[in-house]
C-alpha cells in the first residue's frame, strides 16, 4: 500500500484492544513476541502509555512508553505490515515524544535490534542518537540491540 490515509485516530490502548494486539504482537515479533499476560500488564502498567493507531476503525498499530518520573523509555512500536510505510509509525512516535514532555521526562531512552533499519532510520530521523550496543540483548537468536538517547532538554540546560 502507498499514499496518504485518511480516517487515522490515535487514542489511548484499553483492555478490549487486547486480542488486537496479541495478534499484531505476534504478527510483527514472531518468537520474540510478548505474551497475551505481559501485554495485558503492560498496557495498564505503572507508569505506562500506550497508544494505538486506528485506521478505517480498525486497529492497526500500537506503541508505548514508560515513564519512571526521571526519564521515559519507548517499550514498543509496531505497524500491521499491510500498513507499514505510511507514516504512522511516526505519528505514534510523535504522540509517545509529546507524552514525555508533558511528564518532563529529561531523555527517552530505547532498544532496537541492530538489523531494524526501518526503525532505526525512524528514530534517528527525529533526533535520537545511538549511546551504544548491548550484545545478545535480544532472544532468541542472541541478537545485539543498539541503545538509543533523545535529549528532551534544551542545549542551554544541559550545557
Ligand atoms: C518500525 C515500524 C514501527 C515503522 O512503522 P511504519 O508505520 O512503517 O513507519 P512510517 O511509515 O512512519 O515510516 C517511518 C520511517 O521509517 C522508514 N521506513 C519504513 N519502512 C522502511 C523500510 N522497510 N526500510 C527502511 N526504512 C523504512 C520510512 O522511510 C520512514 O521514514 P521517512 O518518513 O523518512 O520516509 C515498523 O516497521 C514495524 O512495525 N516494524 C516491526 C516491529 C518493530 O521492529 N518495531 C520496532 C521495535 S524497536
Amino acid at each position: 500500500m502507498t499514499g496518504p490515509l485518511d480516517d487515522v485516530v490515535v487514542r489511548p490502548l484499553t483492555p478490549a484492544d487486547l486480542p488486537a494486539l496479541e495478534r499484531m504482537e505476534v504478527d510483527l515479533f514472531g518468537a520474540a513476541a510478548w505474551s497475551p499476560e505481559s501485554l495485558a500488564a503492560e498496557i495498564e502498567g505503572p507508569g505506562r502509555w500506550y497508544v494505538g493507531v486506528v485506521v478505517g476503525g480498525e486497529l492497526v498499530g500500537y506503541a508505548g512508553l514508560w515513564f519512571d518520573g526521571f526519564d521515559a523509555q519507548v517499550m514498543t512500536i509496531g505497524t500491521d505490515e499491510r500498513f507499514q510505510g505510511r507514516g504512522l509509525g511516526r505519528r505514534m512516535l510523535d504522540a509517545l515524544l509529546d507524552r514525555a514532555r508533558t511528564v518532563g521526562a529529561a531523555v527517552v531512552l530505547l532498544e532496537v535490534r541492530v538489523d531494524n533499519d526501518p526503525a532505526i532510520h525512524l528514530y534517528e530521523s527525529v533526533g535520537f542518537e545511538r549511546l551504544g550496543m548491548r550484545r545478545a540483548y535480544y532472544q532468541p537468536g542472541n541478537i545485539d540491540a543498539w541503545t538509543m538517547r533523545l535529549d528532551l532538554r534544551g542545549r542551554e540546560e544541559t550545557a
